[in-house]
């Protein structure tokens, strides 16, 4: 069988190349379709578009599987964690001893922020949202560094020690972040502390005493950073790499992915899903009635935490994440009407035809944010908590694009709707 494609266009036989993936991944590579034939194609929200090949991440959205580098995600939650996980994204490889220990150590070296950047923090005002911080900070944060200002790929060594210090910095400047938004005291971190504990200490000691940290809270944090690791060519992750395209520094192309993850169709979700249950129990309601309105188009509103546009099924990172939430909520002692109102949700919307037919499962955000409400992570932190998670994964992006020889600037094409030539009328002779 031919493995071209073939295409009638104005009369015209074209032949198209195709490819396939390692796991059997099919593409018409349309690369020369316009030199060839004039044309181009139109793909509304890139749901048809592969924008690039990648080794990092696989998702079978129809079979709910996603793999980090060949590794299931269900095995790397059982048995890894995020730094390890993230090590794995980043370099292709789970590290030896050595490579983690060396990994580690960076990061500590790097975890404090330019004494500088304080002044910048005190600049937001009160009600600034953390990820506006986390983004603005990110990118101030390379101002600080020349080899970052003269950014060259290639002919910068430091590399690895770029990428602990975002992974290291972008904890720190997140915690300060909420500090800030709260008029609380900045609080450093500490030499001793791994990753995910460090990270809930900045958050939440205070100068006089240091925060309690509960094993199963830090480990119920730190899976949520690794489920969240990486996701393949989503909204915030194409954004990273639109902007790697053209030779942005590292800072600056994790910053703009940031702002594309504060939506509330991709990582505001999980401030959205906690914020919908909030209302659904202010208003008495048990769910069947916001159910009702998330069906009608009319109505404005959606069930939030379900649907994906890529998972079809089940989205693996749900269902660990759904037995994680069980666990820490029992181990805890905590009952939660907003949790009850969940699972009214979720019983309802898979056993209701329109959900079923549409394939409206729920993601990892349903869960996620009944997590962090239990272990006391504010709301509005929600969204940066998936930042932090999810920067091994535009990291490993970042990495790939500029080591890509034949990698070029990202510049999509249009078909122009607008007037054709039009005249320009004098100010004074406009109606
Ligand atoms: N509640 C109610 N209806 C929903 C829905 C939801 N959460 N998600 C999708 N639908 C409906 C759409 O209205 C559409 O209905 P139609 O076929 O009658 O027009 C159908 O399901 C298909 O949805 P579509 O908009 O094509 O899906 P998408 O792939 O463009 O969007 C999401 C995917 C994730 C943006 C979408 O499902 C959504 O907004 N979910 C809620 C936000 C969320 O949880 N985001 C986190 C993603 S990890």
């Amino acid at each position: 069988m031919s493995n071209e494609a073939k295409l009638e266009l104005d009369g015209k036989t074209f032949t198209l190349p195709t490819l396939t993936g390692s796991e059997n991944e099919k593409a018409v590579d349309i690369s020369a379709l316009r030199a060839n034939t004039g044309y181009i194609t139109i793909d509304d929200g890139y749901g048809n578009t592969g924008s690039c090949t990648s080794n990092i991440t696989f998702i079978d959205g129809d079979k709910g599987i996603l793999r980090y580098r060949g590794i299931p995600i269900e095995e790397l939650a059982e048995k890894s964690n995020f730094v390890e996980t993230a090590y794995l994204i980043i370099y292709g490889e789970l590290p030896n001893h050595a490579q983690l220990k060396k990994f580690s150590d960076l990061f500590t070296e790097n975890q404090y922020l330019h004494e500088d950047m304080k002044f910048h923090f005190q600049g937001f005002p009160g009600g600034a949202h953390p990820m506006a911080i986390l983004s603005a900070m990110i990118n101030a944060a390379s101002c600080f560094d020349d080899d970052l200002m003269r950014w060259q790929w290639g002919r910068n060594k430091q590399f690895d020690i770029y990428v602990a210090r975002l992974l290291s910095q972008v904890r720190t400047i997140a915690a300060y972040s909420y500090r800030k938004s709260k008029g609380l005291p900045l609080i450093y971190p500490k030499q001793s502390y791994k990753y995910t504990a460090n990270f809930l200490h900045m958050l939440f000691s205070t100068p006089y005493e240091d925060f309690e940290l509960k094993p199963e809270v830090v480990k119920a944090l730190d899976l949520i950073f690794l489920l969240h690791a990486d996701h393949e060519q989503n909204c915030s992750t194409s954004t990273v790499r639109m902007v790697a395209s053209s030779q942005a520094n590292l800072f600056a192309s994790c910053a703009a992915g940031v702002c594309a993850l504060w939506g509330p169709l991709h990582g505001g979700a999980n401030q959205a899903v906690l914020e919908m249950l909030a209302q659904i129990h202010k208003e008495g309601d048990d769910g069947s009635k916001f159910i009702t309105a998330a069906k009608d188009k009319n109505s404005g509103k959606k069930l939030m935490g379900f649907g994906h546009r890529v998972y079809k099924n089940h989205d693996p990172r749900a269902k660990i994440i759904k037995k994680a939430c069980d666990e820490v909520l029992s181990k805890l002692h905590i009952t939660d009407p907003l949790l009850d109102i969940a699972k009214k949700l979720e019983e309802a919307a898979l056993k209701d035809p329109y959900f079923v037919e549409r394939k409206l499962y729920p993601n990892v955000d349903f869960y996620s944010g009944i997590i962090m409400r239990a272990i006391g992570i504010p709301v509005e932190m929600f969204t940066v908590i998936f930042a932090i998670g999810r920067m091994p994964g535009w990291i490993a992006n970042y990495k790939e694009i500029m080591e890509e020889p034949k990698s070029r600037i990202y510049r999509p094409r249009q078909i122009y709707t607008g007037k054709t030539i039009n005249e320009f009328v004098p100010l004074d002779k406009r109606k």
